[in-house]
């Protein structure tokens, strides 16, 4: 990646620099608190934050005063500066749109009755299939572009739509493919267990035991995941099913995550277990759960990662239960689930615009919830999520004047630049 001599970004309006304060993500009122610097500046060297102050303080420092002319200057001009967005679930590995489920669901059908039917996950499988490394490759990397452009800096990827062996490991490389491409950080996860394909259709311990014994030891060996990921859930894979996955990879060294509770309520006691046998990343949908799992995640690390768009792209009136969450003191994290059958978008402000109106996150809880918060849920909280001297210096410049502006203007894209190891990317 290209490093920046030096970055210097000043007249600030709102600095959100997001200070990382306890050692784990934040919760309750913690995050509401942005460590906001008005009239602020920010130095960038080497690809890392150097200082964050005051635009007068900067300018008064010796080393930048006799260094200025070798360091790039952007002028902020009152915009609002914050660290570039995590997006810690998205699937980009897929060929088409899904057109047709878009129109049946206008119809009336409902997303599993769909999948029933032949759409859905399983109708992505073709086309992942297919192509070749280097188109899905394309296709990834033309994500992780508009990603950028829309001030997301850091990006957790899945794989999910190849669901064989060759296919599986075709769609990670894909995606380490298109990181090699892309200045910002690509986490990739391996979601073999997304659907059971239909080759397997009624034998699904079977397809268990391909990614359990070929696919998670292939993937380790090359190295083309940190993550494991189930689809655990109505249609998709049981609780047994997960935790059997989730053990061997753990066995391998994975990280885990799962998609829970999007369509159904996981069994009481399967969420702390879980969070006991494999200390989950994240849990991720979570618009279905049990009291007890509130105060098992509260009393956890895991973080409760909520992808709004997905309910919105279905058309739902209900919403994870976000304030519920967060008086219990989950640890909630805000994503965009870009996918081609639930929520086809890369944008974390819509995402975040979704949580502020359909699920009565604040302004501020939406921002720590899409930029530290997403850094946890990733483990990459030590360089990512927040504006602090030592922090990889991925920063998105938004065009409005008060912070409160990025949820609030939704459908329009208001970030003007991203910044990514110190480099102007868009
Ligand atoms: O997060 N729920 C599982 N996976 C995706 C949907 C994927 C698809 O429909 O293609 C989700 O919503
Ligand atoms: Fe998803």
């Amino acid at each position: 990646m290209a490093k920046s001599a030096g970055l210097l970004l000043v007249n600030i309006g709102q600095l959100l620099t997001l200070p990382s304060e306890a050692d784990g993500p934040r919760r309750g009122a913690s995050l509401s608190e942005l460590g906001i610097i008005e009239d602020a500046a920010v130095l960038c060297l080497g690809g890392k934050i150097i200082s964050v102050g005051t635009t007068k303080d900067a300018l008064r420092d010796p080393w930048l005063k006799k260094n200025r002319k070798k360091v790039t200057e952007i002028d902020c001009g009152g915009r609002v500066v914050l660290p570039g967005f995590v997006d810690s679930h998205t699937h980009p590995v897929f060929m088409h749109p899904r057109l047709m489920d878009f129109e049946k669901r206008i119809a009336g059908a409902g997303y599993e009755e769909i999948a029933e039917a032949g759409g859905g996950i399983r109708s992505s499988i073709e086309g992942v299939r297919k192509a070749s490394k280097a188109v899905l490759a394309e296709k990834v990397l033309s994500a992780l572009h508009d990603l950028a452009r829309h001030g997301t800096t850091t990006v957790e990827a899945k794989s999910g739509y190849g669901l064989s062996p060759e296919s599986e490991l075709k769609s990670l490389e894909a995606i380490r493919a298109a990181a090699k491409r892309w200045p910002g950080t690509v986490v990739p996860t391996f979601l073999g267990a997304h659907v059971v394909p239909p080759e397997f259709r009624g034998r699904s311990q079977s397809y268990v035991d391909i990614v359990c014994k070929e696919m998670l030891p292939a993937v380790a060996k090359a190295k083309l995941a940190r993550f494991v990921d189930v689809f655990c859930d109505r249609g998709a894979f049981t609780e047994k099913e997960t935790a059997t996955i989730f053990g061997a990879a753990t066995a391998h060294g994975f990280g885990i995550r799962a998609h829970l509770g999007q369509l159904s309520t996981p069994t009481a006691g399967f969420v702390e277990s879980l969070l006991q046998t494999c200390q989950p990343a994240s849990l991720d949908h979570m618009d279905y759960l049990n009291k007890g799992d509130l105060h098992a995640l509260a009393a956890s690390t895991t973080v409760a990662t909520l992808v709004p768009g997905a309910n919105y792209f279905l058309g739902l009136s209900c919403y994870p239960d976000a304030r519920r969450l967060l008086e219990s003191g989950v640890a909630v994290a805000l994503a965009t689930d870009y996918n081609p059958g639930t929520s086809p978008t890369i944008s974390m402000p819509m995402a975040m615009s979704l949580a502020c109106t359909h699920m009565r996150m604040s302004p501020a809880e939406a921002i720590a919830a899409a930029t530290i918060n997403g850094a946890w849920a990733l483990g990459l909280a030590d360089h990512k999520g927040s504006i602090e001297p030592g922090k990889d210096a991925d920063l998105a410049v938004f065009d409005v004047r008060d912070y409160r502006e990025i949820p609030y203007w939704f459908g329009v894209n208001r970030c003007a630049t991203a910044i990514i190891g110190g480099v102007v990317v868009g």
